[in-house]
């Protein structure tokens, strides 16, 4: 089952760029910027990654984030997730980047994303994953630096395809950021949101109903409230579901309570990802695995999870039809092997 699940073509869509930083890399950095970190060794580094709850995650998170300076931090930054995701068979990926992280400690916004944009270009050639950037606003800075932020992506839309929502969930609901989501799909960004990680099924109606979203990120909770999982379902709205995360973040207590196969049971266009796999201890791969054991999930429910991945995608619906189709194909041909 492993090589099914590593070979298997899928997309991951719910991938923090800063969560990708591996602690050899941070330390590497680190060393090269002159910059202290609050870790002794990389060992250390590790160690310390046990959280109770989002918050006591984004505290290290945004630490470790504090070592990126350069046009070249943030390539090799990049560079090194495209070479994990080569090796899982990530064929599409939709990639969260935090802005504010970097513009707020003097790093320039164009800094950020020269560096990460060459990172993209090479591993579309050099492994053919194909992707797309969405710009995260951290919801626990007020609206107006939100805005602040999205005139400087106005500048950049060729390479930004969306707006997100992202950081501390509780007490900054998406109502909050109204304004600045309206004005993003007014200069043609697509949206989408964190809810219903911690936050209450009420913040997954508003970033429907308020930011129009595309897409829920995280939305487990949606289970709590019957209309909710039926506007989801009618809509089609991808939840884009990390399990690893959930687990570490303490949002499930185990991956055998996870909620993952009620929602694909309902009929929900679930996918799966890796969030912040540097600290989470796993990409796609390792998702897909402990869902699988914990959940005892058939081979027809990874399939439909693969496929999931690219229909939730913000790919053009030609090059969705094309991923689906080498699906199937290379489902018939593991089939055939076996
Ligand atoms: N939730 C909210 N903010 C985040 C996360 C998350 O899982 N990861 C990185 N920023
Ligand atoms: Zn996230």
């Amino acid at each position: 089952m492993n090589a099914f699940l590593r070979d298997i073509p899928k997309a991951e869509l719910h991938l923090h760029l800063e969560g990708t930083l591996e602690p050899e890399l941070m330390f590497s950095i680190a060393q090269r910027n002159g910059i202290s970190l609050p870790f002794e060794s990389i060992e250390s580094a590790r160690n310390a990654y046990q959280f109770t709850d989002l918050q006591s995650f984004l505290d290290i998170y945004y630490a470790g984030a504090n070592v990126l300076q350069t046009e070249r931090d943030f390539y090799e930054l990049t560079r090194a997730y495209f070479q994990k995701a080569a090796r899982q068979n990530l064929r599409h990926v939709e990639i969260f980047f935090d802005p504010q992280t970097h513009t707020d400690r003097g790093i320039e916004f164009e800094t950020v994303l020269n560096g990460i944009y060459y990172a993209l270009k090479e591993a579309k050639s050099e492994f053919g994953i194909s992707s797309k950037l969405i710009l995260c606003f951290l919801r626990h800075l007020s609206a107006d630096a939100a805005m602040a932020t999205l005139e400087k992506a106005i500048f950049y839309q060729d390479k930004i395809v969306a707006v997100g929502l992202d950081s501390s969930e509780i007490g900054h609901p998406p109502a909050k950021f109204k304004t600045v989501f309206d004005r993003a799909r007014q200069n043609g960004f697509l949206t989408v949101a964190h809810a219903g990680e911690e936050g209450p099924p009420e913040y997954i109606w508003q970033a429907l109903e308020l930011l129009k979203v595309s897409r829920i990120d995280h939305g487990v909770r949606c289970l709590e409230d019957e209309k909710l999982v039926e506007r989801l379902h009618r809509d089609r709205i991808p939840l884009t579901v990390c399990p690893l995360s959930n687990i570490k973040l303490c949002v499930f207590d185990s991956i055998e309570k996870h909620n993952l196969k009620q929602l694909l049971d309902r009929g929900l266009c679930v996918t799966i990802n890796s969030d912040d796999p540097a600290y989470f201890g796993g990409y796609v791969l390792e998702n897909l695995e402990a869902v699988q054991t914990g959940l005892n999930l058939s081979r027809q429910d990874i399939v439909q999870l693969a496929k999931n991945s690219f229909t939730a995608s913000f790919l053009p619906e030609d090059s969705k039809q094309a991923y689906l189709e080498e699906i199937d194909d290379f489902v018939a041909s593991f089939s055939e092997v076996e």
